[in-house]
């Protein structure tokens, strides 16, 4: 989603932008621009549609110490290069902004009363205008801001600059991340830190209402009552080794391939010889388990398949465990029961449904607030009362993959953690556990197992090439797999694909079934094989085309119409973390046939910060 970035140095800005753009691309976005400062104190603005690279074609001779710079993912207005940000006042002031200002219709009847003209169809414009205005009156780039941000009514993070004081960037958040990055005699703001990473190790995140004063050699921070404030510095830790593709064509297929290391850093330290140990989990973790009688998990997209999965796990130890999207959780009312934990699952930690879901929970009388997330530096960890990380290393891929498997990792050793206390005495640790913890151990040798399947995808992968539509099949846990899988398929490789619980073919889908229907289906040798069989039979008997991942021991082998690719027995709590990978990979394969965006597939962006 939008990105931002500004600087302000005794040295050309120019070249930092739009490095620091180029490492936010992973976000998602359709447009980029900058706006630099130059030695005649002049607004120099260049935008463009499509890539940073292309941006960075019309940017030479671009130069000054101080500017702003952005990528942008469409809201307001289509992906063009006048709806692009930074949006100028007459070239006075240069805005850049991420989120959404909710009451930009009032301010533009306003503001085409007093004169000013429109030159795009973006909530942003206003922004802009309305610090000119304030600036018109007399005020100062800080006091401007500050009178602006009064009156806008939405969610902003913000960058500014003005030709009249070529010495000061703004920096301005609520309800959207904004930190500022602390350098040797030159400071930065940007939305993510990740854009700053060669310039900048310490920085400071703004808290909602805070606006930023930042000059070469300080930042003062303001609170939304106009109070200075200090907030802590911080180390980052992010490196450049995570962002390397390391020898693969595209970060997502990196990232699959790094589920093995990614689940061994997870579990790391987190395993004791044959338990699930709490301690890791931080000292609160103890008394927010011993609290918690059943659990409310909300999350979106990826993260709420893997809190569906969960869900089996939770009920099968005997807790309830109610799952639900956060874009629908934050707009109805709620009845909390007394020992309610609140549950939040995000990768980025940024989805801005997720952290307004976390928001409304805590005015609703939920026990604790528990967040699994991968990114430290993340909004919701800082909002929430205990966290679980998923140490799956920075994801760049738009497709989450190895977020997910950590995610479903993470969750399974909470779910034990809760089971302890529902089966026995919180402590002592059954034969169950035992085995479970085993197979989470022998879990990254298992991926890797399947990971060795990658030939025998790519040939099944050669089969949807140039099918429209395909339908997902799983029961039990791996429903929530087959439309993680069904997911995975429509992001990168625009094929449309539903995923159904087996047992609901013969209520509808059935009739979809033709041979240019192909049919995936995950069966795990559990309980319900038999069933899933009865299923796939079904398709087979109406002339579908069945691509199977089985166990070895299923009894289901390829023939005409089904191409069964065989999966090592593997324990059933863990078989839905393993069956995914190798629907990851047939995604990824079919993608790569059609020549899509892989990693930033069209429309979508990495971190949702948007409504
Ligand atoms: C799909 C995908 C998205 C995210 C969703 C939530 O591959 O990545 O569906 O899972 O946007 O994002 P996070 O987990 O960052 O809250």
């Amino acid at each position: 989603m939008c990105g931002i970035v500004g600087a302000i140095a005794q040295r050309n800005i120019t070249p930092v932008l739009i490095d620091g753009l180029k490492r936010l691309e992973y976000r998602g976005y359709d447009s980029a621009g900058i706006a630099v400062v130059d030695a005649e104190q002049a607004l120099d603005l260049r935008r463009s549609v499509g890539r940073v690279a292309s941006l960075e074609q019309i940017c030479d001779g671009v130069e000054g110490h101080l500017g702003v710079a952005h990528t942008r993912w469409a809201t307001h207005g289509r992906p063009a290069e006048h709806n692009a940000h930074p949006h100028t006042s007459s070239f006075q002031v240069a805005v850049v902004h991420n989120g959404i200002i909710e009451n930009h219709h009032e301010l533009r009847e306003a503001q085409k009363q007093q004169g000013f003209v429109f030159s795009s169809e973006t909530d942003t414009e206003v922004i802009v205008h309305q610090i000119d205005w304030h600036m018109q009156q007399g005020k100062n780039l800080l006091a401007a801001v500050q009178a602006t941000v009064g009156e806008l009514k939405g969610a902003y993070g913000l960058g500014v600059v003005s030709k009249q004081e070529t010495d000061v960037l703004i920096a301005a958040r609520s309800g959207s991340p904004l930190l500022v990055g602390l350098g040797e005699n030159e400071n930065f703001i940007a939305s993510d830190m990740s854009a700053l990473i060669p310039v900048a190790k310490k920085y400071m995140v703004l808290e909602d209402g805070d606006i930023a004063r930042v000059t070469t050699d300080k930042v003062e921070i303001f609170d939304a009552n106009g109070q200075a404030v200090q907030r802590d510095i911080r180390i980052s830790t992010l490196s450049d080794d995570e962002i390397e593709l390391g020898g693969y064509a595209h970060y997502m297929k990196k990232e699959i391939h790094e589920q093995t290391r990614a689940i061994t850093e997870t579990l790391e330290g987190r395993l004791g010889a044959d338990s699930v140990l709490e301690l890791p989990f931080g000292d609160e973790a103890r008394d927010i388990f011993d609290a918690a009688k059943q659990i409310k998990i909300i999350a979106c997209g990826t993260s709420f398949y893997a809190a569906s999965v969960a869900r089996y796990w939770f009920e099968e130890f005997g807790i309830r465990c109610d799952v639900e999207i956060a874009s629908e959780y934050r707009y109805r009312k709620h009845v909390v029961d007394p020992g309610t934990l609140f549950v939040t699952i995000s990768q980025s930690g940024e989805t801005l449904d997720t952290m307004a879901a976390l928001d409304m929970a805590k005015g609703l009388g939920y026990t604790n607030t528990l967040c699994i997330c991968n990114v430290a530096e993340s909004s919701l960890v800082r909002a929430s009362d205990l966290t679980i990380f998923t140490h799956a290393g920075r994801e760049i891929g738009v497709a989450s993959t190895k977020a997910f498997t950590t995610q479903l990792v993470v969750l399974l050793m909470l779910a034990i953690c809760l089971r302890r206390r529902r089966v026995g005495d919180g402590q002592t640790i059954d034969d169950m556990e035992r085995e479970i913890v085993q197979e989470l151990r022998s879990l990254p040798q298992q991926i890797e197992n399947v990971l060795d399947l990658e030939n025998d995808i790519i040939a099944m992968a050669k089969h949807f090439t140039h099918k429209h539509h395909a339908l997902f099949l799983g029961r039990g846990a791996h429903f929530p797999i087959a439309m993680e899988g069904a997911l995975k398929l429509k992001e990168i490789s625009y094929i449309h694909a539903e995923a159904y619980a087996a047992g609901e073919l013969k209520h509808g889908p059935l009739a979809l079934i033709d041979e240019d229907m192909p049919v995936v289906a995950v069966a795990p040798n559990n309980e319900l094989l038999e069933k899933l069989k009865s299923n796939l039979e079904e398709v087979r008997a109406r002339g579908g085309k069945l691509f199977v991942f089985a166990d070895q021991h299923s009894g289901l082998t390829s023939d005409e119409e089904a191409m069964v690719l065989e999966v090592a027995p593997v324990n059933n709590y863990i078989a839905p973390i393993l069956y995914v990978v190798p629907l990851q990979l047939l995604s990824y394969h079919v993608a790569l046939n059609k020549g899509t965006d892989i990693d930033k597939p069209r429309n979508l962006a990495k971190s949702v910060t948007v409504e």
